[in-house]
């Protein structure tokens, strides 16, 4: 089946590209307000997008009054935020600091996740999560009144030291994190178990095998 994406309705949008492109690494941020306050939304909608320097990016959509999201109001205001991903045992927290509490709410409060003091920002990182990044503000994209891409800089990485297993290399130990993935439309999540492992080709092998024509 076609789909003719630009006649489609913006929910029906929603559904369709949500409901493949899976899973979606998850992203807990954490900002601070201009007047101090804290503030800790979920999003999906985020990767990291190289290392060189090191760039996360995720996408504010409009809140449905057309609002931005407070996220983005106070990176935009503090040019600061912190993205804690989330592990199984944080996946019930993380989803109850999405409500659509009013502005200047502390979520983590709502949630009951405690706050540890971050490195290189101002905003504080999860204490329960496993991974959380300090990043800076580079840049945003505006596509429209109703969605932005919003890229920081990691300026500065904290992993749980449970999980590290190479300092000096930058290894961690990727299972044991037990991050979950956002599924299909909005409620869906996995477990990240699930996995197989296949070395990448190179032309010289292949030539080896006899493969290359
Ligand atoms: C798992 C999950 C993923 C989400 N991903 C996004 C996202 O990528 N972009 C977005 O704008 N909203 C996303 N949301 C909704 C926001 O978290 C929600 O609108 C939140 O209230 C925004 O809070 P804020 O105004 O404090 O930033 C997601 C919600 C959940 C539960």
């Amino acid at each position: 089946m076609q789909f003719d994406v630009d006649k489609m309705a913006a929910v029906d949008r929603y559904e369709l590209l949500l409901g493949t492109v899976v899973p979606r690494p998850m992203a807990l941020i954490t900002t601070i307000s201009n007047d101090g306050a804290i503030n800790a939304a979920p999003y999906s909608l985020f990767n990291v997008m190289g290392h060189d320097p090191a760039v996360a990016v995720f996408s504010v959509l409009a809140q449905p009054d057309q609002r931005l999201k407070d996220t983005a109001t106070n990176i935009l205001a503090t040019k600061e935020f912190v993205i804690n991903l989330v592990s199984e045992s944080i996946a019930e927290s993380m989803n109850i600091t999405c409500i659509d509490a009013p502005p200047g709410t502390n979520e983590l409060e709502l949630a009951n996740l405690n706050t540890t003091a971050s490195v290189k920002v101002k905003p504080p990182r999860v204490t329960a999560s496993p991974v959380a990044f300090d990043c800076r503000f580079l840049t945003l994209l505006s596509f429209g009144t109703n969605q932005a891409i919003i890229a920081g800089q990691i300026v500065h990485a904290y992993v749980d030291d449970r999980f590290v297993r190479d300092r000096a290399r930058g290894l961690v130990d990727t299972p044991e994190l037990k991050l979950i993935g956002g599924m299909h439309g909005a409620k869906w999540y996995t477990k990240l178990s699930d996995r197989f492992e296949m070395e990448r080709p190179t032309w010289a092998e292949w030539v080896r095998q006899g493969k290359a024509r």
